[in-house]
């Protein structure tokens, strides 16, 4: 049994109750021989994608199955691919805001979603926010950013304010990702810890059920002040909504 093979066994044998409607209606599974490993890579990415889009799997099933490929792409085959040796260079920040550059995966007709690559300097952030109506996926590739990340209780949202669990407080290097939906993980915030950190960032909107108690931005992003959150004995975090450009001033740098 190939690598490949014993991958998509692995996948379906995890995601089973998952997958198994999405695979069987998916015309893009089928895999030639002679596909390079990041080809494969790529479209099963994009099936899990279009999957979502088209409402086959929900925002926690998706974020499940992207987690699993994620852990597998090929990488030194992903930064061939997509030339981040040129993306570098084009999205290398000259001060402390973050530069990104969109780019389409090789050899793909459809797009249901974005890919970009974002370089920031050393003590820069992606600010912590939230999203509404809008899973997420950050693979770093190169550097390395401290990177935290919440579920957030929809349940007990109020307006302006957020109640909040911390997921994970690590610093996280190159093929290192994180995930992001309405389901897991919402509130994400990351700061480079190298002098240059970059991340491909592979966002898609979705259909959102929720009671919106904080309206998001045209990116669909809430931002958040998590040095004035509150604990509670759960553990939890009431944190304040702010502005965009209050959450810059506090977080954009050191
Ligand atoms: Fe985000």
């Amino acid at each position: 049994m190939t690598t490949r093979q014993q991958f998509l066994q692995h996948l379906q044998t995890l995601f089973l109750t998952a997958l198994l409607p999405y695979w069987r209606v998916s015309k893009q599974t089928s895999i030639s021989k002679t596909d390079r490993e990041i080809d494969t890579w790529f479209r099963q990415v994009t099936d899990l994608y279009d999957g979502l889009n088209a409402g086959l799997l929900s925002p926690g099933q998706w974020q499940e199955a992207v987690d699993a490929i994620l852990t597998k792409v090929p990488f030194a085959e992903l930064l061939e691919a997509i030339d981040f040796a040129s993306l570098r260079s084009a999205t290398t920040p000259s001060d402390e805001t973050p530069k990104g550059t969109r780019l389409v995966f090789p050899n793909l007709e459809r797009r249901s979603f974005g890919q970009k690559i974002m370089g920031l300097k050393q003590g820069s952030a992606i600010i912590p926010h939230g999203h509404n109506g809008l899973a997420s996926a950050h693979l770093i590739v190169s550097g390395s950013y401290r990177t935290r990340t919440f579920d957030r209780d929809h349940q007990h949202e109020e307006s302006g304010s957020m109640l909040l669990s911390p997921t994970l407080d690590a610093s996280l290097g190159p093929g290192s990702f994180i995930t992001m939906s309405e389901d897991r993980d919402n509130v994400h915030w990351m700061i480079a810890e190298t002098e240059y950190a970059y991340t491909l960032s592979m966002p898609i909107t979705t259909a959102s059920q929720l009671p919106i108690k904080n309206p998001a931005n045209q990116n669909r992003m809430v931002f958040l002040d998590p040095d004035r959150g509150v604990s509670n004995e759960q553990g939890q975090m009431r944190v304040p909504v702010v502005t965009m450009q209050d959450c810059l001033a506090r977080y954009g740098t050191k």
